[in-house]
């Protein structure tokens, strides 16, 4: 297969990471991107000199695209998963992968019936920080792997959608802990299968603007009683936290994505400094280039390359419908304040 044309659905926040994160990917670039907002689908195509479209069902039907890309708020990735595959199009879909597990359920059994190739794009365990530790934990260098801690927070999402519960099929835990417990199954290694899932999560803060968990906890047991704790927060202050750490009987290691390695302070703004940076001026952390710090470049990357060569990416769609099964028993934990089963079906999982 020569060039890859992407389709990109949604021109927000995150069509821009994936759309940059094609930067050095050679012979691939998005040929078009659906917005239902006007004024953003244009000035993305001007920017990437793309077609714009305002539907998912025009950009499917492009011929120009051979590869999806959903970048839409979470409820419409079934829909849009569905339309790709029912438009014989390669798909590949942001975090969270469904609103629930029954949902991931949906999209893996249409790719699966229409036959086309698809990915879960998770950045996280694509940055190179978290896939150095990988590398270093395959090497044995901190022994058995006991626990994994993921700590992810902000102090709110930018989009009206993610602060609509039901619309967005959850609150902070199923925004963030998709990406803590991806983390988790990468660094155990993905063989694990998780047991049960114990969880707390409360609205502390913002009460007037969602009815969803500001802030959770959880912990993930895997199959053989080592465990990892997602614990986020969209009430941080301070800009986004990203902390990852594992622990072994032989070492740990811990990774900080919300702090690179510059510290400045400074009395005038810079312009943009990071992603949900809550300050401009003062003491400010300036990530060099997020794209690439955070996974985007690497991620893009392996899903152009593995669809070129017909070969499942690093991250599949059944990855996105196990974090749904793990989050789906964490929301049933707190409801029922009792460890609750994660039940994978063998006929969808495969
Ligand atoms: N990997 C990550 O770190 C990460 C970060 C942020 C968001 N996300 C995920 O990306 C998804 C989108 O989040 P975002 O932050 O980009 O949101 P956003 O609001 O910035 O962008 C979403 C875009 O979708 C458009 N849209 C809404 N309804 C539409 C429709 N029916 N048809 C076409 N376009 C429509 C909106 O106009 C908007 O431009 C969410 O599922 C979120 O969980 C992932």
């Amino acid at each position: 297969m020569g060039g890859v044309g992407v389709g990109m659905l949604g021109s927000g926040f995150i069509g821009e990471f994936h759309t940059l994160g094609l930067r050095y990917v050679p012979d691939a670039r998005v040929v078009a991107n659906a917005d239902a907002n006007p004024e953003r689908r244009a000035a993305f195509a001007s920017r990437f000199g793309s077609r714009p479209f305002a539907t998912i069902e025009e950009l499917c039907a492009d011929p120009e695209v051979d590869l999806v890309v959903v970048s839409l708020p979470n409820h419409l990735h079934r829909e849009a998963v569905l339309a790709a595959a029912a438009a014989g199009k390669a798909v590949a879909c942001t975090k969270p992968l469904g609103r629930n597990g029954a949902e991931a359920a949906d999209m893996l059994r249409a790719v699966k019936a229409a036959g086309v190739w698809s990915a879960y794009l998770e950045n996280v365990v694509f940055n190179l920080d978290m896939m150095r530790m990988r590398e270093m934990i395959e090497a044995g260098s901190i022994g058995r792997v006991t626990t994994v801690r993921a700590r992810e927070g902000h102090s709110g999402p930018h989009a009206a959608h993610f602060w609509n519960a039901d619309l967005a099929g959850g609150g902070a835990l199923l925004d963030m802990a998709s990406h803590g417990t991806e983390v988790a199954r990468y660094l155990f290694g993905k063989d694990l299968a998780v047991r049960d899932v114990f969880a707390w999560g409360a609205t502390l803060v913002h009460g007037a603007r969602t009815s969803g968990e500001d802030n959770a906890v959880m912990v993930v047991r895997f199959e053989d009683g080592r465990a990892a704790t997602c614990d986020v927060s969209w009430t941080s202050k301070g800009g986004l936290e990203g902390r990852f750490e594992v622990y072994g009987d032989a070492g740990r290691m811990i990774h900080d994505m919300g702090t690179g390695s510059i510290r400045a302070f400074i009395e005038r703004p810079a312009g943009y400094l990071g992603e949900k940076a809550d300050v401009d001026t003062g003491w400010v952390f300036p990530v060099p280039d997020e794209v690439r710090v955070h996974g985007h470049d690497a991620m893009m990357a392996d899903v152009i390359e593995s669809f070129r060569a017909g070969r499942p990416p690093r991250e599949t769609l059944r990855d996105g419908y196990i974090v749904n099964l793990v989050l789906d028993a964490a929301y049933r934990s707190m409801r029922s304040g009792c460890w609750e089963p994660v039940v994978v079906d063998p006929a969808v999982a495969g």
